[in-house]
């Protein structure tokens, strides 16, 4: 199998756990393999809050609602993909840039499904640079926090995240207690958020795997 039919095999699978009402919906190429499977249940659902504009324009593609993150109040679900994501559901998101939006929404979830491929799941975090969301005045004394810390931050080039600011990709990090670093980096000044998903973890993975989609439980 394809990394994309294993994509495709946990996005089929996550309907399973579509509500009625108003669902959470990711970015990312995974997230996006959801959308498509999403769309042939539309009828369920009352609308979608989106977690990017990328996700926005593809759900208003399929002719699904986006609706307000205000105005829609809690969500029942979150499904959305992960760079990295461990046994303990801790993940590495962000890759995309989406990382802020995401979690907010997540934030506002019952529930959070991770749907990934077997590629995605890891022993410790920080093999996949970990994206940190700057504002941009504040670039240079960040990413020097982020050496203080043992990261070695690289400016993703040409990008700007749907907030209007950058993002740091901090290379060379074993996350070993992701808790702890997701707090103390989100406390540096002028970081927006990092893209540790921790102090909020997955509450399911579906797993794809040649073998099959593996369930794992929060
Ligand atoms: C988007 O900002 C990310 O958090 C994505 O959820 C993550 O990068 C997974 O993306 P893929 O499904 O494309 O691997």
């Amino acid at each position: 199998m394809t990394q994309d039919e294993l994509k495709q095999a946990v996005a089929r699978a996550a309907v399973e756990y579509v509500p009625t009402g108003i669902i959470g919906v990711g970015t990312g190429s995974t997230a996006n393999f959801f959308i498509d499977e999403l769309a042939k249940v539309k009828h369920r659902i009352d609308g979608a809050v989106a977690s990017s504009e990328a996700t926005a324009q593809r759900l208003k593609g399929h002719g699904i609602p986006v609706l307000d993150l205000n105005a829609a109040g809690e969500l029942e679900v979150y499904v959305d993909g992960a760079d990295e994501i461990t046994e303990h559901l801790h993940m590495i998101k962000g890759g995309g840039g989406a990382l802020t939006r995401e979690k907010i929404v997540a934030a506002c979830s019952k529930k959070f499904v991770c749907i990934a491929d077997a590629s995605k799941l890891v022993g410790v975090l920080g093999k996949f640079p970990l994206p940190v969301e700057v504002i941009p005045m504040a670039r240079s004394y960040v990413a020097r926090e982020m050496v203080r810390l043992g990261g070695h931050p690289v400016v993703r080039q040409g990008y700007v995240t749907d907030n209007g600011n950058i993002i740091l990709d901090v290379h060379g990090l074993t996350i070993l207690n992701p808790v702890e670093l997701e707090t103390r980096i989100n406390q540096i000044t002028g970081v927006v958020t990092n893209g540790i998903f921790a102090v909020r973890p997955a509450d399911v993975l579906l797993l794809g795997s040649p073998e099959g989609v593996r369930t794992l439980a929060g």
